[in-house]
C-alpha cells in the first residue's frame, strides 16, 4: 500500500492540520483508564508541532451522542501540551483557532456527538474542512469506518497518513499471510463487526477460537443453556461455521449469579446465571495450541474484564508472551485487559485498531487507507 505520509508533506509552519486521531479509549468513572492509543498519536503530533503547524485534533469516543473527549483532552495533556476547543461545529470555534499560534494543539470535542459524522455528510465534512489547509489521518482503529472525519475529509482536503498509521499498515501485513500452524483468538462483545469475521477467517487460519460474549452466541446456537449473558440478537442457528472442526470454543467458563461465582461445564450453566469468563480447562486446552503455533493473532478480552473477570484473558496474555511465534494483538479493550501486564515487548505487534485490524487483515485495505493512497 502505497500511503502518502505527512512526513513527506513540505512547508507545514503556520498551516492549519486537521489530525484524525484514534482517541477511542476505555475509560472508568469518567478517567482514561488506558492511554496506549494516545500514547500512539503522539509520534504525529510532536512531528507536526516541531513542524511549526497548527493542529487541530478531532476523533470519536464511546457510541453514544452524550459520550465527551473532555476525559481524554485531560489525560492527552498530560503527555504533550495541548488545550480544548470544544465542538469544531460551535461558531466559538472560529476564535479559537484564529487565537492558535505555531506548535499548538487543539483538541475539539466527539465528533459522534453530531449525527452527520456517521452517516458522513457533505455538510459536516464542509464544515470541518473550512478551518484547515491539510487533513491528516492517524486513526487506524477507525480504519473501517466511512465516516465524515474518517473518510469525508479526506476526499475534499490535501489527505496524508498519520505515522502511527503508516506503521499499523506496514507491521500488520506482516500476517495476513499466516505462516501454519495459525491460530486466531477472537473475544469482545462487538457482535456485529466480529461475527461476520469468524468464517473468513476460518478460510485463513489453521484454527478459530471464540470466547469472550461473542462465545456465547455460539454456544447458544449449539443448544446450550446462556442463562442472562451478554448475546447478540442475531442467531448463528443457520451460521455455516457452527460446526466447523477448526472452530474451538471454551469448554467450560466462570459464571455469576443468585448462586454466587463459579466455574462450570458448558451443560451446567443455570438459567439465571451469567457467563463472565472462560475457565481454567479453556486455558489449558488452549495453552497446547498457542505453545504450537507460528502464527497467532488475537483480538478481544475473553471476559468482562471491567468488573474483575480477568483470569481468562490474563492466562491467554502470559501464554502468548510465552510462545516462540509471532504474535499481533489489537483492540482497544484486548490492549486495556493485558498492559498491565507489562508483556507489550514480548509480543510481536500491539495494534491500536480491533475491528480495523481484522478488516485489514481480511481485505487487505479499507477505503478509508485508499483515501490515503498516493
Ligand atoms: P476490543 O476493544 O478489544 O476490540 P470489544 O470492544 O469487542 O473488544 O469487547 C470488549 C468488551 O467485551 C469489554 O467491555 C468486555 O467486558 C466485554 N466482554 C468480554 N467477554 C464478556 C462476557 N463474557 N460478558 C460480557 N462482556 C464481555
Ligand atoms: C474501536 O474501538 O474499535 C474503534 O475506535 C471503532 O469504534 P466503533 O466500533 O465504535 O466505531
Ligand atoms: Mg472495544
Amino acid at each position: 500500500m502505497d500511503l502518502r505520509l505527512i512526513t513527506e508533506a513540505e512547508n507545514l509552519q503556520g498551516k492549519y492540520v486537521l489530525v484524525r486521531a484514534s482517541c477511542n479509549v476505555p475509560l472508568d468513572k469518567g478517567v482514561v483508564c488506558n492511554s496506549f492509543r494516545l500514547r500512539r498519536a503522539l509520534p504525529t503530533l510532536e512531528y507536526l508541532r516541531l513542524e511549526g503547524a497548527r493542529v487541530i485534533v478531532i476523533s470519536h469516543i464511546g457510541r453514544k451522542t452524550t459520550d465527551s473527549l473532555l476525559p481524554v483532552y485531560e489525560a492527552l495533556n498530560k503527555l504533550i501540551p495541548i488545550s480544548w476547543g470544544g465542538r469544531i461545529t460551535d461558531p466559538a470555534f472560529a476564535t479559537t483557532r484564529e487565537a492558535m499560534n505555531d506548535g499548538d494543539i487543539v483538541l475539539c470535542e466527539n465528533l459522534r456527538q453530531d449525527t452527520r459524522e456517521e452517516s458522513n455528510e457533505q455538510s459536516l465534512v464542509e464544515e470541518i474542512a473550512k478551518y484547515a489547509s491539510i487533513y491528516v489521518n492517524d486513526a487506524f482503529a477507525e480504519a473501517h469506518r466511512d465516516h465524515a472525519s474518517t473518510l469525508g475529509l479526506a476526499q475534499v482536503l490535501p489527505a496524508y497518513a498519520g505515522i502511527t498509521l503508516a506503521e499499523e499498515v506496514i507491521e500488520l501485513m506482516k500476517v495476513m499471510q499466516p505462516q501454519s500452524p495459525s491460530l486466531f483468538l477472537l473475544g469482545g462483545a462487538k457482535f456485529e463487526t466480529k461475527m461476520p469475521l469468524v468464517e473468513k477467517y476460518l478460510n485463513l487460519y489453521d484454527h478459530v477460537f471464540v470466547g469472550g460474549a461473542l462465545a456465547n452466541d455460539v454456544l447458544k446456537a449449539r443448544g446450550y443453556e446462556v442463562g442472562t449473558s451478554l448475546v447478540s440478537d442475531v442467531s448463528l442457528a443457520k451460521a455455516p461455521f457452527l460446526w466447523s472442526e477448526k472452530l474451538l470454543l471454551p469448554l467450560d467458563v466462570i459464571v455469576d449469579g443468585p448462586y454466587g461465582v463459579a466455574t462450570k461445564l458448558l451443560d451446567q450453566v443455570a438459567k439465571e446465571e451469567k457467563i463472565l469468563d472462560v475457565g481454567p480447562e479453556t486455558v489449558l486446552m488452549l495453552e497446547s495450541y498457542i505453545l504450537k503455533s507460528k502464527t497467532i493473532l488475537w483480538n478481544g478480552p475473553f471476559g468482562n474484564y471491567e468488573q474483575g473477570f480477568v483470569e481468562g484473558t490474563e492466562a491467554v496474555a502470559e501464554m502468548i508472551a510465552k510462545a516462540t511465534g509471532f504474535s499481533v494483538l489489537g483492540g482497544g479493550d484486548t490492549v486495556a485487559s493485558v498492559e498491565k501486564l507489562g508483556l507489550n515487548k514480548k509480543f510481536g505487534f500491539i495494534s491500536i485498531g480491533g475491528g480495523s485490524m481484522l478488516t485489514l487483515l481480511e481485505y487487505g485495505t479499507t477505503p478509508v487507507l485508499q483515501a490515503l493512497c498516493k
